[in-house]
């Protein structure tokens, strides 16, 4: 639902306009798709990547703002989410950066809480992949406005209207074009804007490096034939004919509610498209909207600062070693040194480490506003899922954990980094980046780590290793699911032996098993048992 600030622009206090001007999104994507060169040139237009000096060149072997981890940077794959900035024609952009790689979704499905919006690319060519089918499913379950962006129009690509139904059918969201190619790759001339009525003619410049030169002129322009080749104004007109029966109108209202989402064409390599787009974006996004939880709503422009939890990351800069909790303002003006309440630990906090990173710089924020993302350092006192607040108590929706499909036994042969070694591992466990069982039915001891993909162990190792001086030894275990036994009317459970009893942090039971049999046996042997599949 959408603040009062978005109706009566006219009157509004400055704090209101902060928040007004405000747009936070993620951009979701197949990994290869074109999200981290999108991202790049939504930068280059906000005049930010010049600023931290760090646009991406491959050649020389240089990376993105948001590509900070030396195993992102090796895979050359974005892993953890980070919040980037921006100013742009007077709008605060926050942009929150998803991991693509499907190992990584947790990720991704924590970062999607804390959007008031998502961008959607898609590899003109491929369409939707399923990384991306799963991730949509989550904006829809949460009703997140989606703007989509079919990427790399000038390589050659799929069918125009086969991808819009593709996104219908799959999605379940009715996909508005808004503007529509004109000529196919490798003759990809432009994009016709369906609400204007002008062309936006796309000219290659010498190795891509400036903003393409943008011509524009309406379809009823005589020198059109000549410019665009009489062919290609011939299928353009039957095309746009065709589309006027064919696709539904554009209804912000639908889009708000995430059913509806309006479709772009361009190529973010070219720049082309990139900056209409990013207008689209800012112009139908919704700023900071209302959220409903269980003990009433939450207006972003109320005096109470309100604010959650939606990941934390440890050892972000190797200067310093300390963890970092990353709060979604909603509502309210933050200050630096304000004092909070956390409710679950009905503590008072005082907010004092705060700070905005670019990558993996900080810096520190004196205030925020509501749709900002702001890192506390608090050790010990937030954790993923906390609210902080000035005013009621109130909790968010849960922020759900996922259930891993990957496990391993963790070795730590050197008795003399013991300590470092838990340690690690409690912290990594928090950051939500693994999950650790130990077995309850066996004499060995070790933890076991548990994924919901495979890569999360590398970076998990990876991690221990760099950040913790621990070299860890994983040794793989057959089972492919987990499941939390609730409800049990004794301690004692009928199991088949091939499943392993664990016990997770929380003292709970949990339960490794390898095939849907395995469930049956046990739901038919303990009565009013419950297999819950999450945390
Ligand atoms: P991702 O973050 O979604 O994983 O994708 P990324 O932006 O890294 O893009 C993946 C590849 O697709 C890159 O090529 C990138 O240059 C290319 N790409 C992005 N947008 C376009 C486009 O509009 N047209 C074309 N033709 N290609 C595009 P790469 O080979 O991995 O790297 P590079 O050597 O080209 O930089």
């Amino acid at each position: 639902m959408i603040s009062n600030i978005e109706e009566d622009k006219t009157n509004l206090t400055p704090f209101q306009k902060e928040v007004a001007r405000r747009r936070t999104f993620a951009i979701i994507s197949h990994p290869d798709a074109g999200k981290t060169t999108l991202t790049e040139k939504f930068l280059l237009y906000a005049g930010a990547l010049a600023l931290a000096g760090s646009v991406r060149a491959r050649s020389s072997q240089q990376h993105t703002a948001s590509d900070w981890m030396s195993m992102e940077k090796q895979r050359g794959i974005s892993i953890s989410a980070t919040a980037l900035e921006m100013e742009y024609q007077g709008f605060h952009i926050n942009l929150l950066d998803t991991p693509g790689h499907q190992d990584f979704s947790e990720d991704t499905y924590r970062t999607l809480m804390a959007v008031d919006s998502a961008v959607m690319v898609l590899d003109s060519a491929k369409g939707i992949e399923p990384q991306t089918e799963k991730l949509f499913k989550v904006c829809r379950m949460r009703g997140i406005p989606i703007l989509s962006f079919i990427n790399k129009l000038d390589h050659p690509g799929r069918d125009p209207l086969e991808l819009l139904d593709e996104i219908e059918r799959l999605l379940g969201i009715t996909a508005v074009p808004m503007n529509w190619p004109v000529g196919q790759a490798p003759d990809f001339k432009g994009v016709y804007d369906l609400n204007d009525h002008r062309l936006r003619l796309f000219q290659r410049t010498e190795g891509n490096k400036f903003r393409v030169p943008v011509r524009l002129s309406g379809m009823d322009d005589p020198s059109l034939p000549a410019l665009i080749g009489e062919a290609t104004h011939r299928q353009l007109t039957e095309e746009i004919a065709l589309l006027a029966g064919v696709v539904s109108k554009f209804d912000r209202a639908r889009f708000l509610a995430g059913e509806m989402t309006p479709v772009y064409f361009g190529s973010a390599l070219n720049n082309f498209g990139v900056e209409p787009f990013l207008e689209a974006v800012l112009e139908l996004a919704p700023p900071p909207s209302i959220r409903h939880t269980e003990q009433g709503i939450i207006d972003p422009i109320s005096e109470d600062f309100r604010g959650f939890v939606f990941k934390l990351q440890a050892n972000i800069d190797p200067r310093h070693r300390d963890r970092m909790a990353f709060v979604r303002v909603c509502s309210g003006h933050f200050k630096k040194d304000m004092q909070v309440l956390n409710p679950r630990l009905k503590q008072q906090i005082r907010l004092s480490r705060s700070f905005r990173l670019f990558g993996r710089e900080r810096e520190t924020v004196e205030e925020a506003f509501p749709g900002d993302v702001i890192g506390i350092i608090s050790p010990g006192q937030l954790t993923i899922g906390d609210t902080v607040t000035t005013g009621k108590p109130i909790d968010y929706a849960r922020i759900p954990t996922f259930p891993p499909e990957h496990f391993g036994l963790l070795f730590n042969d050197d008795v003399t980094r013991y300590k470092q070694f838990n340690k690690g591992l409690e912290q990594l466990e928090e950051e939500g980046a693994i999950q650790i069982f130990f077995a309850e039915d066996s004499l060995k001891r070790e933890p076991i780590m548990a994924a919901v993909g495979e890569l999360q162990f590398d970076v998990v190792m990876a991690r221990l290793k760099d950040e913790y001086g621990v070299e860890a030894r994983l040794s793989r275990l057959g089972f492919t699911g987990a499941r939390w036994a609730r409800n049990s009317k004794s301690e004692r459970l009928a199991l088949p032996r091939s499943v392993r009893r664990c016990r997770d942090r929380h003292g709970e039971t949990v339960i490794l098993f390898n095939s849907e049999w395995e469930l049956d046996y046990i739901r038919r042997e303990n009565p009013g048992l419950t297999l819950a599949e999450m945390v």
